[in-house]
């Protein structure tokens, strides 16, 4: 039997005979009730059992993805994002070749698209990235004077970011430029400039965006182990580079790993954080994902108190850029693996005793403001229900927007 919720308040329960009413309480189906025209994505990211609502209850600032215009405008991927994620970042769109294909003619087209994008939906982004040694036009790469590496760099970095700023949460300012020995990789850049590159491109955005946070990412950094020559060779730079005066704010660790290296990322995390004010899981995809290879990579981040956030490379397996190992969390019919399951479990389980030791990190935009949150409980089975009362600034929907929506939150 359903009853609506026009003629249910809390008033009406608290005059009723206790007994019969509590009865008729536990008949209510309320998740139809609050939420019965809602699509069951849009059910999700409305209750505190979307992944995104899980990892911020955990004091943490986003849990991610990437996409670009083609899986924006996708109906089916855009639902998941929407469900599911809470931080955004361009998988191509804001790399050089996209965005300065040619010297000083610059193309936002894409990036545009998916900051806008994000802005509506509530989402906060990672800008990737300003300088890496690949997807890099050829008239970077050919470039063989310091003086005019060094504008160039500058007059890319400063556009590109201070296009977006007050817009984007991170910056991978600089991207992969380490070698798998810890020292400097062959580029363009460490050739003509030496390790300078790096304070002239962080410099550079600091003046475009001060608001942003500037990272330096890498991969290997946590799938090979503490003790791998480029994790502690990245350790090494960053720390004297950061005690020299550059701004860096944070370490990215992409953490694109291969079946085992998971038991890796623990140790190695915990060494990278302790070498910036800041740290992140940027681009994380497990070959043949894993339950328990996705539960110790994310719980990495969550166990350690500066890591802010965590991004999957991506939503669904055959969108992949390693599509043939199936690393991500969603199948190929949209559909959540067992390493989804397995996260909310564990990550859900997590929030009941989680006590923040300080104020959480603050992100960009809120996606949600709670107005007022007079419970109104019942139990079903072993399951209590809560309902309460939130606004969605970000919502699209008009609905959302003006009015107070009630949701059902689980506990
Ligand atoms: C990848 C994209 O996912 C692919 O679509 C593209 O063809 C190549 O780049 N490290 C990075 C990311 O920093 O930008 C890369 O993304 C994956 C490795």
């Amino acid at each position: 039997m359903r009853y609506s919720i026009l003629f249910f308040t809390p008033a009406l329960v608290a005059l009723a005979a206790p007994g019969a009413q509590i009865e008729q309480i536990r008949n209510i189906d309320w998740e139809y009730e609050l939420l019965g025209n809602k699509s069951p994505l849009e059910r999700r990211a409305r209750s505190e059992k979307s992944l995104d609502a899980i990892f911020k209850s955990l004091g943490k600032q986003y849990f991610g993805t990437c996409a670009d215009r083609n899986l924006l405008n996708n109906a089916q991927n855009a639902e998941i994002l929407k469900a599911d994620f809470g931080q955004l970042t361009p998988e191509n769109s804001g790399k050089w070749d996209t965005v300065e294909p040619t010297q000083g003619k610059f193309n936002f087209n894409d990036l545009d698209f998916l900051v806008n994008w994000a802005t509506t939906n509530g989402k906060v982004v990672r800008g990737h990235n300003t300088l890496w040694y690949s997807q890099l036009p050829s008239w970077v790469s050919n470039i063989n004077n310091k003086d005019t590496l060094t504008s160039v760099i500058q007059t890319h970095v400063g556009t590109e970011v201070g296009r977006y700023a007050g817009k984007i949460l991170q910056w991978d300012v600089v991207n992969e430029m380490f070698d798998e020995n810890g020292g400097l990789r062959d580029c363009v850049f460490s050739r003509l400039l030496g390790e300078d590159f790096v304070r002239i491109a962080f410099e550079a955005a600091k003046k475009a965006d001060p608001a942003a946070k500037l990272y330096i990412n890498d991969y290997n950094t946590v799938e090979k182990g503490a003790s791998y020559k480029k994790t502690t060779g990245m350790i090494s730079y960053v720390k004297k580079w950061i005690a020299a005066g550059i701004p860096i704010d944070g370490i990215g660790a992409q953490a694109h790993l291969m079946t085992g290296e998971a038991g890796n990322v623990a140790a190695s995390l915990k060494l990278l954080c302790a070498a910036a004010p800041e740290c992140a899981l940027t681009e994380v995809d497990i070959v043949q994902a894993s339950a328990a290879d996705y539960v110790n990579t994310v719980k990495a981040c969550v166990d350690i108190k500066n890591c802010v956030g965590v991004t999957i490379w991506g939503v669904r397996d055959p969108d992949s850029w390693r599509a043939a190992s199936n690393p991500l969390l969603f199948n190929s019919g949209y559909s959540t693996k067992p390493a989804y399951g397995a996260l909310v479990q564990t990550l859900g389980s997590m929030t009941a005793t989680y006590k923040p030791t300080s104020a959480a990190p603050t992100s960009v935009a809120p996606t949600r403001t709670t107005v007022s949150t007079t419970p109104v409980v019942t139990s079903v089975g072993t399951t209590s229900i809560v309902a309460t009362t939130s606004s969605y600034p970000d919502a699209t929907s008009a609905a959302c927007k003006v009015a107070t929506v009630t949701e059902t939150v689980y506990r």
